[in-house]
């Protein structure tokens, strides 16, 4: 691919966790905003904590940044009686997207392949996008995700990223398995050091990025060399 004229459609997904507050959210927005240019082939996405939202949409707006919005989670329900839970009906005109069945959700929150099958559905109902997170290529894939993710569980937050080629390769073993033509990423300790190595991947068609991507210089770079 290096020095070819680029085609692809390249996804560049910023995955805050529960890092970072409104305030500190707003200031990432301050400086990293003016820095990036629209370009149709890179779309950002950036998935902070449910309350930073709405004030994030604004600044986006008001700015007029390339930027679009993205949830960490989705309730596996629509409206109701569901505590604590966020329903796609409220989320579809703040975000565009949704992660579902990040590991740490599975982790932590006992999140089933069945509970992300409802979420995938839910996203499906209010035209979000479902971002379903897969651990390997036995991890299911419900029939309407419209992206997926590989993150391996020993590179997430480890300093220890899987190697490009292995992450081509399960990527492509994913799109034949499933018989799939839909995006898929590579997440697991993305820097602005080895970005670009997977970006370089015939079957990689974006990043998503957890760490790396609070650092506002550093998704920076990372965005600019993807859009190189
Ligand atoms: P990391 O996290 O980039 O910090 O490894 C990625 C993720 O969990 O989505």
């Amino acid at each position: 691919m290096a020095g070819g004229e680029k085609t692809k459609q390249i996804w560049i997904i910023a995955n805050w966790k529960s890092h970072q507050n409104i305030g500190q959210s707003l200031e990432w927005l301050d400086q990293v905003g003016p820095l990036l240019q629209t370009n149709s082939l890179v779309k950002v996405v950036v998935c902070p904590t449910f309350s930073c939202l709405a004030e994030m949409k604004k600044a986006i707006m008001v700015g007029n940044l390339p930027i679009l919005l993205g949830s960490q989670d989705i309730s596996p329900f629509g409206l109701g009686a569901f505590t604590g839970e966020e329903p796609a009906q409220n989320l579809k005109n703040l975000v565009e997207l949704a992660i579902i069945g990040h590991s740490e959700r599975r982790q932590h929150f006992g999140e089933t392949d069945q509970m992300v099958d409802q979420k995938v559905s839910q996203c499906f109902e209010s035209n979000i996008i479902p971002l379903v997170c897969v651990q390997g290529v036995d991890t299911s894939i419900p029939q309407t995700t419209e992206i997926v993710a590989y993150e391996p569980i020993f590179a997430i937050g480890s300093g220890h990223p899987d190697t490009p080629d292995n992450a081509n390769q399960v990527a492509q073993k994913i799109k034949l398995m499933h018989d799939l033509d839909i995006p898929i990423l590579y997440g697991g300790s993305v820097t602005s050091q080895n970005s670009q190595s997977f970006l370089d991947q015939e079957h990689i068609d974006g990043l998503l990025i957890g760490g790396a991507s609070l650092d506002p210089e550093e998704f920076v770079k990372i965005v600019q060399l993807a859009s190189q």
